[in-house]
């Protein structure tokens, strides 16, 4: 089993890495999926509150839009996993000794079903009419989602019986057939659009649509599998029998959930479908294994998170092998190069790969996989598909070791490999991949945001010679772009709109726009509140750098570094020259507050009662001042809270600054 924490840590650096990604301007997964993994991040996090950290993305703003809550009647509950046969005999005899203990006779036969790789709903029914859906949530608070559930057709929205129960609560798994998921990525390539990247994050992002057309375009299905709350229901006294009863209702119920005697038949079970797997057209995890007897369940009841009367048989990921038919390299945006596997393709846990990332040279060398090669291929979980390595018996005795090609596949220069990095990369700054990797990172949402100028016409215009770099991009010739295809008068206006609109972006984004190495969104963010200006920053030393709390000295000597480079200040000229604004933003600096703090530095350490971090923060920059993290020889003066980090005090001292407490911090925001 995951623990949670652990799984919380993986989404939280996947989400990091996605969001990293997206900002480079070279997204993995379509904005849905990223969504998805953000709600199960939230999802987690409300279901333990220890585990929410300040830093979590889910505390950014730009959060998908939430639901409104539901509380659910009964607890939505998890399952305790087995992640073999030992842990499954383990949870029987568990399971024995519990109902000894209760004074039972036996626990009785058992269902055994697939545990589907959906998302787990609740649905509500009055007097036979379906009124309400909400996901699992926390298990006590879940989201509405019955406008998008609304739309699968797979669900009743009238129960087929005439003497309907008066309060019907069950729950199931919405999920994607695969067949459908293979053609709505069909039809994403047709339309030139990202396509999904696997049934169940799709799912997810399905659901929380806030326009339910576009859910029902995702064609979504559905499996019953547990009776909530039914008020008014004929007496039920096995899950079996009230899964026959759900299915006569009008509930899709699966038709491979069986009654079985014992767990040898469980153990048999579990060996057919776990080898059976590929032949489904949708995906399941597991096997869910539950004590059939109602009465039985309810004398054991549950523990906080899950109930004792059943377990969840986890499968190993699925492994297929296919032809490792050739290794390539390929340069992203900011030149480094990539190995990747090309593969005859082969259909793993549901989706058809033809490439896999073998990450780099070490992985290559690491795994041996040759060209040729008979190659093992797994898609764990959520992750893009991977090359576990080659099956040796059935190599070719004239298989020959791979290398690493010494020159971009592109512009031919030699590729390189940093001393202590894994990494290879192009370092030709003319390389027309780079060109074009500056500029669309340079037009991307978190930098620029020139929406209107996606990465396809970054590629046309590059390859057109319309540009060839980011400052070009304030000169383009519109009307040559009005010659080409696909633009008519208003996108040739919108383009330029936009490009216009993008002067104004203030120096944080900027400085992030500019690909800077080391330099991502929170450092461009530090440098600019620190500085001000491009030309105090242009001005600043390494030490001047290294100072901001946060910067390190790699990132300062490489801020440092670039901004030395006649090429850097070439273009800064450029960006001026075309009317680029080039100062930072000021947080609502405006007329109706006074600018008392103009020209000071000031540095807030330690916990302020009347204030948090960012209000700080606000209260500074507001007044004209600039808040900065760490003393410096800039530093007009220091404000001293709880906890004020002693190395910040002490170097405050020893350079001479003022140090001022709360009460006279808070004198010098209200001076009258
Ligand atoms: S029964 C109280 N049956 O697995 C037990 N769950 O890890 C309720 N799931 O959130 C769950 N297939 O989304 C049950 N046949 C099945 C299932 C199933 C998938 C999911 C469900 C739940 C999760 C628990």
């Amino acid at each position: 089993m995951v623990a949670p924490e652990a799984r919380a840590e993986e989404l939280r650096s996947e989400l990091a890495r996605h969001s990293a990604l997206y900002y480079a301007g070279t997204p993995e997964i379509p904005d849905a999926d990223f969504d998805a993994l953000l709600t199960e991040l939230r999802e987690l996090e409300a279901a333990h509150p220890e585990l929410a950290a300040e830093n979590s993305p889910t505390q950014a703003v730009g959060s998908p839009p939430a639901f409104a809550p539901v509380t659910h009647t009964r607890t939505m509950m998890s399952l305790h996993n087995a992640m073999d046969i030992g842990e499954l005999r383990a949870w029987d005899e568990r399971t024995r000794r519990r109902a000894k203990e209760a004074a039972l006779d036996d626990v009785g036969s058992y269902t055994a079903e697939l545990k589907f790789d959906g998302l787990a709903i609740s649905l509500r029914y009055e007097n036979g009419v379906f009124v309400q859906a909400a996901t699992r949530g926390d298990g006590r608070v879940g989201e509405d989602v019955t406008h998008t559930v609304a739309t699968i057709t797979d669900i009743p929205k009238q129960l087929t019986t005439t003497d309907p129960p008066a309060t019907l609560e069950i729950r199931g798994e919405v999920y994607l057939k695969l067949s459908t998921f293979n053609q709505l990525n069909e039809a994403a390539k047709a339309a030139d659009k990202r396509t999904y990247v696997n049934p169940r994050n799709t799912t997810a992002g399905a659901l929380r649509r806030v326009d339910s057309q576009a859910a029902a375009e995702m064609h979504l299905s559905f499996w019953a599998y547990q009776v909530g709350v039914a008020e008014g229901s004929p007496e039920l006294t096995s899950h079996h029998d009230s899964m026959s009863w759900l299915a006569e209702l009008g509930f899709p119920v699966n038709e491979h959930c069986q009654r079985l005697k014992n767990l040898d038949a469980v153990e048999k079970y579990i060996d057919k479908y776990a080898k059976d797997r590929h032949a489904f057209d949708y995906e399941f995890d597991g096997i869910v294994v539950k004590l059939d007897d109602l009465t039985t369940q309810q004398a054991l009841g549950a523990d906080s998170r899950a109930p004792r009367w059943a377990v969840a048989f986890k499968l190993p990921p699925e492994e297929r092998t296919t032809k490792l038919l050739d290794i390539k390299v390929s340069i992203g945006p900011s030149g480094q190069a990539t190995p990747f596997a090309y593969l005859e393709p082969v259909f793993v846990s549901g989706v058809t790969v033809t490439t896999a990332t073998l990450h780099n040279a070490d992985q290559v060398a690491e795994k041996d996989v040759r060209v040729g090669d008979t190659v093992i291929v797994r898609r764990a979980g959520d992750v893009i598909p991977e090359v576990v390595g080659p099956v040796l018996s059935a190599r070719a005795k004239n298989a020959k070791e791979w290398v690493f090609p010494s020159n971009c596949p592109i512009c031919q220069e030699q590729l390189i490999r940093p001393e202590d990095a894994s990494a290879t990369f192009c370092v030709n700054y003319d390389c027309p991949r780079q060109i074009r990797g500056r500029i669309e990172h340079y037009v991307s949402r978190g930098a620029m945001d020139i929406k209107a100028l996606g990465e396809r016409n970054v590629d046309r215009f590059v390859t057109l010679g319309l540009i060839s770099d980011i400052a070009d991009l304030y000169s383009l010739d519109y009307d040559k772009i009005g010659e080409l295809e696909g633009f008519g008068k208003i996108s040739v206006d919108n383009l330029r709109t936009a490009i216009e609109a993008s002067k104004s972006q203030p120096l944080q984004r900027l400085l992030f726009a500019l690909r800077i190495p080391e330099v991502g969104f929170t450092t461009a963010e530090l440098i600019a509140e620190s500085f001000g200006d491009m030309d105090a920053v242009l001005a600043a030393s390494v030490e001047e750098f290294s100072e901001i709390d946060g910067l390190g000295p790699i990132i300062s000597e490489a801020v440092h570094e670039w901004l030395r480079q006649p090429r850097s200040q070439e273009l800064l000229q450029r960006l001026r020259d075309a009317g680029v604004r080039m100062t930072a933003e000021v947080a609502a600096a405006n007329a109706n507050v006074a600018q008392t703090l103009e020209g000071m530095s000031i540095v807030v350490s330690g916990k302020l009662a009347g204030f948090n971090r960012d209000e700080t923060k606000h209260a500074i920059v507001s007044r004209g001042g600039k808040a900065q993290s760490s003393p410096s020889s800039k530093t007009t003066l220091m404000v001293a809270g709880d906890d004020a980090s002693p190395a910040k005090v002490e170097k405050a001292t020893k350079l001479g600054i003022p140090i001022l407490d709360e009460p006279a911090f808070t004198k010098l925001l209200h001076p009258d």
